[in-house]
């Protein structure tokens, strides 16, 4: 990739990220009750990366169509991504999220149930918008998603209280709660714009892949990243004693004192934030940070391998550079 490519890569994202930042102001205006949409609107007009829209854009512009095609549906799984934010920031009791006070936080915890299921149920509403062609695929791809999130941070939840979780099993779930969603926007840009299978395949694993190495990376800068930058709190993961990818490896790694120090973890069922540090300078002597970055390009080379599968070949570039932007992310 030379830098000319790059530039004009960066400029698309920015491009398109603009256009779904102005649409999404748009989607709470003028609805009524405010108790309901100004905290839906308080999240989903929050700054997040949009990934997921571009995701969806980028499938339908690869397998020929326009990125006009698919704006709902680009809506649509911002939506769903904002609704699991808000019920993940109950349950992982987190107080930051993109530099803000999580919405349960901000208002209360019966406002951020309903916000959160009102941002699914007019994910829907927005999503029905595009369904033009390839609906029944399209729709049952995004329920899959929905579900598969669920089963996801079920296992997340279920996980916190388990002695042995193994690194197939941590996998598994991070394909659930994380992946799954990446997976079904490439397949439903594809799928709206009309697309072979061939490259709804290879979309399809392209986000799948993505999306593992993407979760192994937030798990990496829950510990590494910069409060600030991130926008959310560091060390939150330990604190609710998550069985990250850090934490499994390290703790297979590990023995004598520091082994002791991890299984105390799981049985007080997570540490102060006094111990965070304690804890990183484990992590770093036993060199499982330098482990999640190995795990996390063998799954994004897995990504492009996946995506080289493309027809047309002059649509691959930018789906290398959002990988490696991503690996490179601070936030
Ligand atoms: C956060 O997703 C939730 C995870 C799956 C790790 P993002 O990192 O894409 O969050 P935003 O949308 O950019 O804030
Ligand atoms: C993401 O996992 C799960 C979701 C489906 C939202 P995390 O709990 O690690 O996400 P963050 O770090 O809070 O964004
Ligand atoms: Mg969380
Ligand atoms: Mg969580
Ligand atoms: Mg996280």
């Amino acid at each position: 990739m030379n830098t000319n490519q790059i530039k004009k890569y960066i400029s698309y994202y920015e491009k398109e990220r603009k256009i779904i930042d102005k649409k999404i102001s748009s989607v709470f205006k003028q609805k009524s009750p405010d108790s309901l949409y100004t905290p839906a609107a308080y999240i989903l007009e929050s700054s997040g990366k949009r990934l997921r829209p571009l995701l969806v854009i980028l499938s339908a512009k690869a397998v020929g169509g326009k990125p006009s095609q698919v704006y709902n549906a680009a809506l649509a799984v911002e939506m769903l991504h904002n609704f699991t934010l808000v019920h993940d920031d109950i349950m992982d009791k987190a107080d930051l999220r993109r530099g803000n006070l999580t919405l349960h936080k901000k208002y209360n915890l019966n406002t951020a149930i309903l916000a959160g299921d009102s941002l699914l149920a007019v994910a829907y509403e927005y999503l029905l918008k595009d369904c033009k062609v390839n609906s029944t695929q399209a729709l049952s791809s995004f329920t899959k998603g929905l579900v598969e999130v669920c089963e996801g941070q079920s296992l997340d939840t279920e996980f916190e209280k388990r002695q042995n979780v193994s690194l197939a099993e941590y996998i598994e779930m991070i394909r659930k709660k994380t992946a799954s969603l990446a997976q079904r926007c490439c397949e439903l840009g594809a799928y709206l714009a009309g697309g072979n299978s061939n490259d709804i395949k290879a979309l399809s694993n392209y986000g799948n892949y993505l999306g593992i190495a993407f979760q192994i990376q937030d798990d990496l800068l829950d510990i590494t990243a910069d409060k600030a930058e991130f926008g959310k709190r560091i060390g939150g993961d330990l604190m609710e004693g998550k069985k990250t990818f850090l934490f499994l490896k390290a703790l297979e790694k590990a023995d004598g004192i520091d082994k002791t120090e991890l299984l105390k973890v799981i049985k007080n069922k997570g540490i102060g934030a006094n111990q965070i540090l304690k804890y990183k300078r484990i992590f770093e002597k036993l060199g499982v940070l330098d482990d999640a970055k190995t795990e996390i390009s063998k799954f994004t080379n897995k990504a492009l391998k996946s995506i080289d599968k493309l027809t047309n070949k002059n649509e691959i570039g930018i789906f290398y550079w959002l990988a490696d932007s991503l690996i490179k992310r601070n936030k």
